[in-house]
């Protein structure tokens, strides 16, 4: 058994390398028995984070994936947005599941609330791009743009508020929001939930960024558990159908306060062939039937909204260019398994579409690289070769268990 800490150093970081959705979670959770730290950095409940251990699915969207392991601490950095109903939600459903975590829990001050009338702006200005441009971004309604709106203009609320009088300050952006976007804010119901919330998780709330600098010297190992990908940064995705936050490896810095030279390590994530949900560019997608096909095989429904997700093949000059971005050490490549019955896998290569022979052979719930068919290996080998990064884990299930570590 090779030791993660070991291979990654003390503070690694697991970064979307195409448009969410790749598999993160599933290599958080798997990374995370050997650290002791987990740190969710930016965006919100946009996220959804799927597990699958033994029969039973879990699904994250504001706290990271390795909550599950006991003991762990888990961290809500400051470059986040914080929907608070939907994180007392997910915190009661651990519960449900035996699993505590509000005395390991470590939620910024610093960190954005989203209330309910940033959804509903949210919502707003898609009917109104839909009317004026004839197109929505496709977002997942859950109020991220508008809160980082607010974050921007400085009239954002934040965390460390949650034990103060608010009202004041909500009234006057009532007044303002209802000008602007026809949207109404409920005063009262939104003091609630902050007052809600300070008592089940004000004892949570800190400076995370002094928290994580003492772990380190401490000798405390981290996971930086990104979320959203690359494709979706809001400033080197593709713009503006992207998400509001920066999603790279230097944005998950940002958001938790870590400096560069801490990282030791930072592991890519992308499937072995593509998906996007959401409006947007997308070269590679594949015909209707292709799609279907690899949609269907890859249950390829969003875990956050459901939506069935645009499907299409591998750009490797996608994976280059966002291997060098972030400065990726390694690959997670994940979901082999769904092109097992594919004869020809095409893919993107210096803006021209080719394709390599599948191996149609079962690759599902293989552990060992030695037991992957030859055409198998060599696809993973021609994904080292044009991106130079090495693949260190190879995904080949929805289960825990079902990854080659190499
Ligand atoms: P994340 O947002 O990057 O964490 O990914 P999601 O959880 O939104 O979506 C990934 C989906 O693929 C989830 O349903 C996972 O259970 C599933 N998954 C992850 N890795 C594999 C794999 O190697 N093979 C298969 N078949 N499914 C996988
Ligand atoms: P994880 O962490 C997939 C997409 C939305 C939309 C665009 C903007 O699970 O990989 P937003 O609500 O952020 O304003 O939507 O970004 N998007 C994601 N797509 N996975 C995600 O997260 C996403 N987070 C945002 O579909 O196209
Ligand atoms: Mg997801």
């Amino acid at each position: 058994m090779k030791s993660f800490t070991k291979q990654f150093g003390p503070v690694t970081s697991v970064i979307g390398a195409q448009w969410g959705d790749e598999g993160k979670g599933k290599v958080v959770d798997l990374l995370a028995k050997e650290y002791d730290i987990i740190a969710r950095a930016c965006g919100g409940a946009n996220a959804g984070h799927t597990i699958v251990v033994g029969d039973h699915k879990h699904v994250f969207h504001l706290l990271p994936s390795g909550c599950l392991h006991e003991g762990k601490q888990i961290v809500l950095g400051s470059g986040l947005v914080i929907h608070l109903p939907t994180l007392l939600e997910e915190i009661d459903l651990l519960q449900e599941h035996g699993i505590d975590i509000i005395d390991r829990l470590h939620i910024s001050e610093e960190a954005h609330i989203v209330f309910d009338y940033h959804k509903d702006i949210d919502a707003a200005l898609e009917i109104m791009r839909s009317k004026e441009k004839g197109q929505e971004i496709g977002t997942t309604k859950r109020g991220i743009g508008p809160a980082y709106m607010d974050k921007a203009q400085r009239v954002g609320i934040r965390m460390g508020s949650l034990d103060s009088d608010m009202r004041a300050e909500l009234e006057q952006r009532a007044a303002f929001i209802k000008h602007a976007y026809n949207v109404t804010v409920h005063v009262d119901n939104e003091l609630k939930q902050m007052q809600l919330s300070n008592n089940r998780i004000g004892k949570c709330i800190k400076n995370t960024a002094a928290f994580l600098h003492s772990s380190m010297e401490n000798d405390q190992t981290i996971i930086i558990e990104g979320a959203q990908a690359v494709l979706l940064d809001i400033d080197h995705g593709t713009y503006p159908y992207v998400t509001s936050s920066s999603t790279t490896l230097a944005g998950a810095l940002q958001g938790l306060g870590i400096p560069p030279r801490a990282v030791s390590s930072c592991i890519g994530v992308a499937k072995a062939y593509c998906t996007r949900v959401g409006s947007g560019l997308f070269p590679t997608e594949a015909s209707e039937a292709d799609a279907t096909r690899l949609r269907d095989r890859g249950g390829e429904y969003g875990s956050t909204t459901g939506r069935p997700r645009r499907t299409g093949w591998l750009s490797l000059d996608d994976l280059s260019y966002v291997a060098r971005i972030n400065g990726f050490t390694h690959w997670n490549i994940t979901k082999l398994d769904v092109l097992d019955e594919e004869h020809s896998i095409p893919f993107e290569l210096q803006g021209e579409m080719q394709s390599m022979e599948g191996w149609t052979q079962k690759t599902a719930e293989l552990r060992e690289w030695k037991q992957l068919p030859k055409h198998a290996q060599k696809y993973i080998e021609r994904i080292e070769k044009e991106t130079n990064v090495p693949v260190a884990f190879i995904g080949t299930g929805q289960k825990r268990e079902d990854m080659i570590l190499r």
